[in-house]
């Protein structure tokens, strides 16, 4: 009998040391990327936060403090794009707020919640990381998204996403928008023709179905943007939203377990039509012409120079064509770079304006010709 109610008492205690653990984060505590079988994790375990290895991976390693859904996809990180070696770690102060500090001891990244009274710290079952002070939220990983959206997240306006260079952001009226260097708008897109009112606090919305959606209180019901093409389909499926380091934005669904995702849905369908992407083997990146090489031969993304610069030739100049080849048209040319002009008139106009970079003239019927002035240039040509 004695030894019965000790038994007992064990699995009791247990049992409450389990859920302490596993939902509630103690001020005080921390995570070191030397350690990466330590995580702080949701009560079943559907998430964890934790260092894991940058992918691909560096040598030395290099790793980042993230939220992952189970099997090991990241859906959150402690800043954008964040790395630490081996020496770095992620504590949550007694005095309430959440840092990465590498391994000078320098803090990278802070939640900023020092001052906000905060006395716990919770990764929920939906993958959000959740600041309390008491019983308010004062600070969550949904309210500050890095590269992701989960099903239930408020994605509103004036949040971003970000991956390198690319950002993701819902517009007032609704629209969704993919910009390039926080400035060059390649993807712009708004609800169908359905919708008519005009939204006043538009709100995205991946439900966990794959259904991408757009509530507004101006409207009854939410307005739906796009459908992942698994949407509706059983299983113990996570579907995300994510902006990819190639500048696009997808829906994926990963399977519970699985550590791996699979893409149901792509903002630009054509990638050639990201703007400033390339990669070296679909589509690949190459220069304009043999007058130009690669500003960093080993890393082609960076662009390319010319050989010789213009006011060093010594010889007069030419128009080079480039035949089937389509410069991308972002930024938008202003009226001053849009001419009524046949191609052979156009090219030799742009020969003549030294702030003509180069000129084209899209063979779609209406007869414009396109001054290009020095910039980014961009475009792609289309296998003859
Ligand atoms: C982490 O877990 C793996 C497998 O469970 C184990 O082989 C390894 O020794 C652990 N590492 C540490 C630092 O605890
Ligand atoms: C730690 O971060 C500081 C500030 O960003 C930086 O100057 C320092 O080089 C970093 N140390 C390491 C080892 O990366
Ligand atoms: C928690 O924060 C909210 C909003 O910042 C504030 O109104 C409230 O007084 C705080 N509560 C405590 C217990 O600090
Ligand atoms: C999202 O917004 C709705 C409506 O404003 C709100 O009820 C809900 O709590 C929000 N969810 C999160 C995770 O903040
Ligand atoms: C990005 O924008 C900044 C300022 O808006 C500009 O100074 C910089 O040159 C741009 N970068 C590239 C690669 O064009
Ligand atoms: C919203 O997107 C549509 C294309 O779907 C575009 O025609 C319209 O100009 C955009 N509106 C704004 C304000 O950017
Ligand atoms: C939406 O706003 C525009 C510009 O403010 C206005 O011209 C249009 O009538 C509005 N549409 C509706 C359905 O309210
Ligand atoms: C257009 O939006 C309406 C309302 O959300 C939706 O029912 C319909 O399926 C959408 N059509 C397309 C082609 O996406
Ligand atoms: C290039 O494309 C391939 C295949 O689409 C992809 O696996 C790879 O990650 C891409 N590389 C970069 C640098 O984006």
């Amino acid at each position: 009998m004695a030894i019965k109610s000790r038994l007992v008492l064990l699995s009791l205690f247990c049992l409450l040391f389990n859920t302490i653990s596993g939902a509630a984060i103690s001020p005080g505590s921390s995570l070191y990327a030397s350690n990466l079988n330590q995580t702080w994790s949701s009560p079943d375990s559907t998430f964890s936060l934790g260092f894991i290895p940058t992918d691909p991976p560096t040598s030395p390693p290099s790793f980042i403090a993230a939220i992952t859904y189970s099997g090991g996809v990241p859906i959150w990180s402690a800043g954008y794009e964040i790395r630490v070696d081996s020496g770095g770690a992620l504590h949550f102060l007694s005095s309430g707020t959440i840092q990465l500090v590498n391994s000078s001891g320098d803090t990278v990244w802070d939640s900023d919640t020092a001052s906000c009274g905060v006395s716990s710290a919770h990764l929920d079952e939906t993958g959000n990381l959740i600041l309390r002070n008491g019983t308010a939220s004062v600070w969550s990983s949904f309210d500050n998204p890095t590269d992701t959206i989960l099903p239930s997240q408020n994605f509103t306006v004036g949040k971003v996403l970000r991956s390198g260079m690319y950002s993701f952001q819902l517009l007032k009226n609704g629209n969704l928008t993919l910009l390039w260097n926080n400035s060059i708008l390649y993807w712009n897109q708004g609800l169908n023709s359905s919708v008519t009112t005009n939204l006043t606090s538009p709100n995205l919305i991946l439900k966990s179905i794959g259904i991408l959606t757009i509530s507004d209180p101006k409207l009854a019901t939410a307005a739906i943007f796009a459908y992942s093409n698994d949407d509706s389909e059983a299983g113990d499926i996570l579907r995300f939203l994510k902006l990819e380091s190639d500048g696009n934005v997808r829906i994926y669904s990963s399977t519970k377990g699985s550590g791996t995702k699979i893409e149901r849905w792509a903002a630009v369908t054509d990638q050639c039509q990201v703007f400033g992407y390339c990669n070296d083997s679909n589509p690949i990146c190459g220069c304009a012409s043999l007058n130009f090489e690669p500003v960093d031969p080993k890393d082609s993304r960076q662009g390319c120079k010319r050989k010789m610069e213009i006011e060093d030739c010594p010889q007069s100049m030419t128009m080079l064509d480039l035949d089937h080849t389509r410069f991308l048209t972002y930024p938008p040319e202003t009226d001053s770079q849009i001419f009524l002009l046949g191609i052979s008139a156009c090219k030799v106009n742009c020969l003549v304006n030294s702030a003509c970079d180069a000129s084209t003239s899209l063979a779609d019927g209406r007869g414009q010709c396109y001054y290009k002035t020095a910039c980014y240039l961009s475009g792609y040509v289309i296998d003859a």
